[in-house]
């Protein structure tokens, strides 16, 4: 039997409720103690509260000394492309020159220079690669984190990096509908391909499918046929909406029952209530919005109207090379005006919708898992309040130290 007992932590931050999302007011709902212990046992939390009422039956457990520092639930990073070969910083060059992203992708370069290095680099290279990358997202207290396919666009390498990140620790999801391949001309062919070659094993390796629904990439015809078959063969499913350009995405995803749409940065009033009204998640990415310097997804917009929101990454080399969801969570309360409560939200219970495991992670609460992050500072609001700040100290996974900061 594993113990593991975080005792005189300044605060515990943690979304309220039993489970399940929150939207709405429930948005804001965090349950803060002060002078407070989280008590795991194996891999779970059993217990947490002031430290009046620390349970009498913890001495003999490993402990960590919480003074001067709070916690909150690990983070949840719920939409990465983790796993990928090579990087495009000679695109951020020619970004800072002034190309944009769609100019970039239009030109075989972008979405494509990845695919290529991806396609070379080999399965135990992408492996290592993901692994490499989960340590760096984990230094910044991410204990859960979904990966997508998308830069293989052949059979072997889009198997291949489902099962990366699978081995790598992450939650995988078929984007093979991310753009068309060079090999193909036409999107349907390609699609044709994607359904009766690739889709069964990739079925039985993800949890959900991914499509670009975008000019350049896939229209709403061809990702509802994609994601329909996806749906038929038992994945979740998750979209890649409202980018650049609004084509539909949010009614698709509705119709569909996806579980989220995400990016929606050219999303416009008609859409937000649409979404608001419905179950599906809107996953805003700021980091990416950031990077390609766009217009902030209407994070506040969607919050009033009572969407179910939750904030993600997008880690990727071409649009968001950020593996930091502190940064984000600040991003959102900058630049789309959200609380840091309905942040924290977003980026745990939310998150953990998203992926389906709202009943298991994303809250520090007995029966859920005992991924905790301790934070370098008494107010655990610091995580998104210090900019691009070296907030995490300890990182839990299932209550083992999965990662200390050197002093
Ligand atoms: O979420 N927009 C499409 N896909 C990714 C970017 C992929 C890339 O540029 O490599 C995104 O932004
Ligand atoms: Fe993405």
């Amino acid at each position: 039997m594993t113990g593991l007992l975080i005792r005189d932590l300044a605060q515990v931050a943690t979304p309220g409720a039993n489970g399940g999302p929150l939207r709405g007011a429930g948005l804001r709902d965090v349950r803060v103690i002060e002078n407070a212990f989280v008590l795991c046992r194996d891999g779970r939390v059993e217990a947490v509260g002031p430290m009046a009422d620390l349970p009498p039956n913890t001495g003999g457990l490993r402990e960590i000394d919480g003074r001067g520092l709070s916690a909150i639930p690990g983070l949840v990073d719920c939409h990465t492309h983790a796993c990928f070969g090579g990087d495009r910083v000679n695109e951020f060059s020619l970004r800072a020159a002034g190309a944009s992203y769609e100019q970039l992708h239009s030109a075989g370069g972008g979405i494509l220079s990845t695919v290529h290095a991806t396609r070379t680099a080999g399965e135990e290279e992408l492996t290592r690669i993901t692994a490499r990358h989960r340590a760096w997202m984990r230094a910044h207290g991410t204990t859960t984190f979904e990966g997508k396919s998308g830069y293989g666009l052949d059979r072997d390498t889009e198997l291949a990096q489902l099962r990366a990140i699978r081995a790598a620790g992450g939650i995988p999801t078929w984007l093979g509908a991310h753009t068309v391949p060079p090999e193909f001309d036409d999107a349907d062919v390609y699609l044709d391909f994607l359904l009766t070659e690739v889709l069964e094993d990739a079925s039985n390796l993800a949890e959900a499918a991914d499509v670009f629904l975008e000019r350049g990439s896939f229209d709403a015809r061809q990702a509802r046929r994609y994601l329909e078959a996806c749906r038929d063969a038992g994945l979740a499913l998750r979209l890649h909406g409202d980018q650049f350009t609004e084509s539909g995405a949010i009614a698709l995803a509705i119709d569909l029952g996806a579980r989220s749409v995400d990016h929606l940065e050219a999303t416009g009033s008609a859409g937000v209530e649409l979404l608001a009204a419905s179950d599906v998640a809107g996953v805003l990415l700021p980091a990416s919005a950031l990077f390609l310097g766009r217009p902030m997804p209407p994070g506040r917009d969607l919050a009033d109207a009572g969407a179910l929101i939750a904030l993600a990454t997008d880690f990727n080399p071409g649009s968001a090379f950020c593996d930091s969801l502190p940064l984000v969570l600040s991003l959102a309360c900058t630049q789309m005006k959200l609380a840091p409560e309905e942040t924290l939200v977003a980026a745990t219970a939310n998150a953990a919708h998203v992926l389906g495991r709202a009943d298991r992670i994303g809250r520090l609460r007995p029966g859920f898992a005992a991924d905790v992050v301790l934070l370098d500072a008494t107010d655990w609001r610091h995580v998104a309040y210090h900019l691009a700040g070296d907030i995490v100290h300890t990182v839990i996974e299932g209550g083992i130290v999965a990662f200390r900061r050197t002093a």
